[in-house]
Formats: C-alpha cells, structure tokens, sequence
C-alpha cells in the first residue's frame, strides 16, 4: 500500500511537529501496511514555502533516520501545491516537486472554500504541458460538495484525484463521507491518500478505509485504487475507469 499525502515530515509545516513523532508516525505507517509514502508539505498556500531543495535533503535525513530504527518505510520527496494563479511560473523556475521522477503529475490543492474560476484554465495549461493534476481531497472543498457536475467536467478534462481515507471512513461527518462514497461510485476518485499530519488531528486510517473500499465496491476497485497510488509515483498511467457524473440526490418532497 502507497500513501501519496501526507504530512508527516518534521518540522516542515502544521504535520509532524519533531523527528521523534515522524517516526512514530512513520511506524504507524507501517503497522497500517504502507510501505512508501509520498512526503506532501504544504507549498506556496500562502503560510507555507517548502522549496524543493529543502524537501529534498529534509526527506534523506528523515529516510535515514527511518532506517536506523529499522522501520519498513520508503519516502519520497513531494509537495502539496496549493494553486495559486502564479503557478505555471513556479513549474517554470523550478520550484515545484512533481510526484514522480518525470514531472506528470502535481498533488493540488484547491482552496477549501471554493474552486477558483481560473482552476478550469490552469487545467487546460498544465494539461497542454503533459501534467496532471491529482486534486486532493475533492470530497472536503465547498465548491465541488455545492456542484458535483463541477467535479465530473474536472476529471474529464483530464485531472485525477486523491480522496481521504479519513474522510471515506467518516471522519469529517456523514456528508463528506456520503460524498466521498459517491465520487468512487462515479468513478472520479484514482485513489487513496491520507493526509495524515500527526496523531492529535488527522491521522492514518488508510487500511479501515481500503477494507470499506473492498465491502463496498469489491476487490477490483481496491487493485486499481492501489495500483493508481504506484503509478502517480512512478510517472506510469493511472487507470481511472469509466467515469460517469454523479448521480442527483432524492429531493425529499417536504409533504410533512
Ligand atoms: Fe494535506
């Protein structure tokens, strides 16, 4: 199992605030089945700058110490970008760390409030550049929960995304977990990430979540949930199925 987000890099950003719990996080990592995971501090979301470079070497030190106290994780370097209209530019100067060795894909962030009217256009920009954007956590922003057709013209126009386990699993409350249920039905989720930051908040709950995933839309979606986190890794293709608009909600009719 591969964790493409999360925060679990010391020091960094609002996740793992010391080495010490990094590796008891990454411990955790390992008792939950991950065996690679994807470093994603926070970049250029307006409090957080981590410049390649620094993810870089801060990601040896920490693969280091994950290897002195003999635990099976590997860790890669990575950002979660927050989008901002200044980042074609940021790609261009160099600062900004792809999830895999041949620059395709980029894990985004979107504001949680809402999505940005030049979100559409910057996809159709990093799309004619060969990148893809891996939404994060679709299933928790306003704007997509508010339009749902939003999210389906978003994947069909090319970008993947990355849906919390926590929020499957019903952390955040039943309509973001309803949400997240109905983005895997529709087929516009490519996989799992878990956003784990430390152990007060948002924590791992990949493996709960991958068992639901197996209950409730059987083994072959898990394959390919599991498959996509390797290959946004590994710059290969995702497979992202079939994908179909989601489905409109009952109205409840008000009679009483
Ligand atoms: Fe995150």
């Amino acid at each position: 199992m591969i964790d493409i987000h999360c925060h679990i890099l010391p020091g960094v950003d609002d996740g793992s605030p010391d080495m010490d719990t990094s590796l008891k996080l990454a411990k955790e990592a390992e008792k939950q089945g991950i065996t690679a995971a994807l470093l994603t501090p926070h970049h250029m979301d307006g409090k957080y700058i981590n410049h390649p470079k620094d993810v870089k070497k801060e990601t040896l030190e920490f693969q280091k110490q994950i290897d002195v106290h003999g635990i099976n994780l590997k860790v890669f370097p990575g950002q979660e970008v927050h989008i901002t209209g200044d980042l074609l530019k940021a790609i261009d100067d160099g600062d900004i760390l792809f999830a895999d060795p041949y620059s395709r894909y980029i894990m985004l962030e979107l504001p949680h409030t809402e999505v940005p009217e030049y979100a559409e256009n910057m996809l159709f920009e990093l799309n004619a550049r060969g990148i893809t954007p891996v939404i994060v956590h679709p299933e928790r922003n306003r704007g997509f929960q508010d339009d749902h057709d939003l999210l389906y013209k978003f994947v069909a126009q090319g970008a993947a995304t990355q849906l919390t386990a926590s929020s499957y699993v019903g952390v955040f409350g039943p309509e973001v977990e309803k949400f997240t249920e109905e983005i895997i039905a529709s087929n516009l989720g490519t996989t799992f990430g878990s956003d784990t930051h430390n152990f007060k908040g948002r924590r791992y709950r990949m493996k709960d979540a991958y068992i639901k995933l197996e209950k409730q839309f059987g083994i072959r979606t898990v394959t390919r949930y599991k498959y996509n986190a390797k290959a946004i890794i590994n710059g290969d293709d995702i497979n992202q199925g079939n994908i179909i608009p989601i489905k409109k909600r009952k109205k409840f009719l008000g009679l009483f």
